[in-house]
């Protein structure tokens, strides 16, 4: 007799075993369960925001093996094998990194509801060697949208970080 496929509500829960800021997470969980709600949902890193849930706000944006991923339109069960971080991984105890320093120093934010994404987009931004001028920033960072409009003082913190050469990597 013909076996019944599961229907999409249906699927089976998968284990996985993500690695977050040099730790190791286990969780069960639906294997349509983006990154972004695995971390804050399963995990309680609520660092990582949800904007527009469609890769188009960057406020979700966390690394990836050291690289900037939308983690909205990141299935978690894809990244068991890379070394996620995300904003709360990025101070050395307790000390900010170079960029949430040079974030509070010009003022980089109103709400603050985007500026985990920018700021993890920015380190990122540094490590691709493309913060080379205001109008690389300008486009590079591009998608990550500031519905307060702090960009001016969102690119003179990154430009900062990027003209002293701080050790701004991860
Ligand atoms: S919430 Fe992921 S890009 Fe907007
Ligand atoms: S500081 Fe409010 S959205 Fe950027």
């Amino acid at each position: 007799m013909r076996q019944e496929e599961p229907t999409a509500s249906e699927l089976p829960s998968v284990d996985v075993t993500l690695r977050v800021n040099g730790s190791s997470f286990h969780a069960r969980i639906d294997p349509r369960v983006t990154l972004l709600d695995a971390l804050r949902d399963h995990l309680g890193l609520t660092g990582a925001k949800k904007g527009c849930d469609q890769g188009a706000c960057g406020a979700c944006t966390v690394l990836a093996d050291g690289k900037r991923i939308v983690s909205c339109l990141a299935l978690a069960a894809q990244y068991e094998d890379r070394e996620i971080t995300t904003v709360e991984g990025l101070a050395d105890n307790g000390v900010p990194h170079p960029m949430q320093a040079a974030f509070t120093r010009h003022d980089a934010f109103q709400c603050g509801y985007c500026t985990p994404g920018q700021i993890m987009s920015a380190v990122s931004l540094l490590a691709e060697g493309r913060a080379g001028s205001e109008d690389d920033v300008r486009e590079f960072m591009s998608g990550n949208i500031c519905r307060c409009g702090a960009y001016p003082n969102i690119r003179a913190a990154i430009r900062e970080v990027a003209s002293e050469g701080d050790d701004a990597s991860l």
